[in-house]
């Protein structure tokens, strides 16, 4: 198979990057950082070549990206993950935010969509977050919430075409982008987990992939709790 990943660089996406490498796949892994994509081609010289992408730049995307036209499966992992601090409110955060979350993976979209063919997966990860009112998480779960609607409608508009599109709800997992937490994360899971359950996810065309599936009952079972419930739960764990 021929795999796009965004976000290979590091955490969830650099996991799948090299999973798929070592099963013999061709893995085309984007990202900013050139050392770390450097080192990817270095691992896996026949699997993996790096493509230095920044999802942000609306010119950078499409040039880069259009020219793959062979894929069977893309990953859009990119991702970034800030706080509100009530105090200081700042929207200029909301727009770093969507800006790398919900518009550069849709530059992402627009760019490959046109080589998509049925058969082909578009994978996008969002996450569990989007499930309740998280304390300090009006911008990354707003974008993860935004992110979630949009693949769902995309898998409405792209079945025509017998693409696949395929959501991704981590819950908490072990990376780069969790360790600026400074709360109780339960139930987090490695990479690895991380990897193998979207990669069986992608396998069995499970259209929402969320893991650890315990994490993920309880967080959609609270979703359907009355508001005023998921709120007085919510403050808990903001404590
Ligand atoms: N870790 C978790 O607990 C968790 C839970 C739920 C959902 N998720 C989601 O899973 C995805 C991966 O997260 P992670 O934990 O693996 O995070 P991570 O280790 O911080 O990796 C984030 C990746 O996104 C890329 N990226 C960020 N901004 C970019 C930009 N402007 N252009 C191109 N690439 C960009 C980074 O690459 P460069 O820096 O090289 O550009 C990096 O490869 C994210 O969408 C995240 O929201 C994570």
């Amino acid at each position: 198979m021929n795999v796009l990943i965004t976000g290979a660089t590091s955490g969830i996406g650099k996991q799948l990057a090299m999973d798929y490498a070592k099963a013999g796949h061709h893995v085309v892994a984007c990202g900013r950082n050139k050392e770390a994509l450097q080192a990817l081609e270095q691992e896996f010289p026949d699997t993996i070549a790096g493509q230095q992408l920044d999802i942000t730049h609306a010119d950078e995307t499409l040039q880069n990206l259009r020219p793959y036209t062979d894929l069977d499966v893309v990953i859009l992992s990119a991702g970034v993950c800030e706080y509100v601090d009530i105090d200081h409110f700042e929207a200029d955060m909301f727009a770093r935010v969507f800006n790398v979350n919900v518009v550069g993976t849709m530059r992402c979209v627009e760019a490959l969509l046109p080589n998509l063919k049925a058969g082909s997966k578009l994978v996008i990860v969002g996450s569990t977050a989007r499930l309740l009112p998280f304390t300090k998480a009006e911008a990354y779960g707003g974008s993860k919430a935004a992110i979630h609607y949009i693949t769902r409608s995309l898998q409405v508009d792209l079945a025509p075409r017998g693409i696949k599109v395929l959501s991704v709800s981590p819950g908490f997992v072990e990376t780069p982008m969790t360790s600026q937490n400074d709360f109780e994360m339960p139930m987090q899971v490695t990479p690895e987990f991380a990897s193998a359950s979207i990669r069986k996810g992608i396998e069995k065309n499970t259209l929402d992939i969320t893991f650890p599936r315990t994490f993920g009952w309880f967080l959609k079972f609270s979703s359907r709790l009355p508001q005023s419930w998921q709120v007085a739960l919510s403050r808990r764990f903001s404590k």
